[in-house]
């Protein structure tokens, strides 16, 4: 007997050019879970807007972050890529699970408080309260089972649950509890030491050729306690470490040996690890350079992949419209 596969639904905001952070934190799991899963995948540009209205590079943004996608490793005949902003049912369903969560626990969402922190807002916009309520709509009129994102993500996921669970309850059961699932470098941390992000500035992108590479890497930062080659290190405070955890893991014993006994300086440290990055990087590079220059058939992918999506969330909305007696 044939079992039917499990559904992953991610996605990410269109912020442009991916970063390793991006890669780690979820990009690889969503790739290496394709084929043993089906997955979707929604470009977030509603989502987008909840911390900026402008819409001027959205589209751009979406196209650059779709063909980072695709290099990576993600295949189109397989796993549909998609604007949330081409599929209205996104936004029906989040109106109709609006009703079905209270203002008090949205407000206690930990990451709204992060980013009201983090980006110094002084105001939220309804919508960014709403937040993982048009969430939980992207993943459940996929009916997600399960949902490879980043550390921040989980309490949206848990919403995701609750929203879920109550309509169940409420009308009849339509919808699975989906699960998060984090990866083991959920965390890479950015040349700064803070978490790598665009808004910070610390990043280093999968599109970064060999030159650039270097160059970010002797900015970042390494132990303060270590001046000089000769002076002992601690790797597990140092983020070039933590980058050759990642991308170098056969040269750890010898590294941390090395950087412990002072043997090992830190310019020479880091141009090892650029080197390995560079190389992990490579493959992805090249295939960007090839959808570049093929945009036509990176348009036909998001056409195909909306059509795809469109089909499934119309079959949902079907669904839920019985459920709800709103036939
Ligand atoms: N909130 C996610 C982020 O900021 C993006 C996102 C939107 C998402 N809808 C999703 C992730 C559905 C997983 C599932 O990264």
């Amino acid at each position: 007997m044939s079992q039917k596969k499990k559904i992953i639904l991610s996605g990410m905001r269109p912020t442009g050019k991916l970063h390793l952070g991006h890669l780690t934190g979820a990009l690889e799991n969503w790739v290496a879970m394709q084929g043993e899963y089906q997955n979707y995948h929604l470009i977030a540009d509603y989502h987008a807007l909840t911390t900026n209205p402008d819409t001027s590079d959205i589209y751009n943004n979406s196209i650059d972050m779709l063909i980072d996608w695709l290099a990576a490793g993600l295949k189109p005949e397989q796993s549909p890529m998609f604007r949330q902003s081409q599929i209205k049912e996104h936004a029906e369903l989040h109106l109709l699970f609006s009703m079905l969560i209270t203002t008090a626990r949205l407000e206690r969402n930990p990451t709204l408080k992060e980013q009201i922190r983090d980006l110094e807002m002084d105001s939220v916009v309804y919508g960014h309260l709403g937040y993982p309520v048009l969430q939980a709509a992207d993943i459940l009129l996929y009916k997600g089972d399960v949902v490879p994102v980043g550390e921040d993500q989980l309490p949206h996921i848990e919403i995701t649950r609750e929203i879920a669970r109550r309509f169940n309850a409420q009308y009849a059961t339509v919808f699975p509890e989906p699960e998060g699932k984090i990866t083991k470098f959920a965390r890479l941390p950015g040349l700064d030491g803070k978490r790598m992000s665009k808004s910070i500035g610390n990043t280093i992108l999968l599109s970064d050729d060999s030159e650039t590479i270097i160059k970010k890497l002797k900015t970042a930062v390494t132990d303060p306690k270590k001046m000089r080659k000769g002076d002992p290190g601690h790797p597990d405070v140092c983020l070039v470490f933590a980058y050759h955890n990642k991308f170098n893991p056969i040269e750890v014993p010898e590294i941390r040996a090395n950087c412990e006994s002072g043997k090992l300086g830190c310019v020479d440290c880091k141009m090892n690890c650029a080197k390995k990055i560079i190389d992990t990087l490579a493959p992805h590079r090249e295939k960007r350079t090839y959808y570049e220059s093929h945009m036509d058939t990176v348009k036909n992918i998001l056409t195909d992949g909306e059509q795809r999506a469109k089909a499934v969330a119309k079959q949902t909305m079907a669904e839920v419209h019985e459920a709800m007696k709103l036939g």
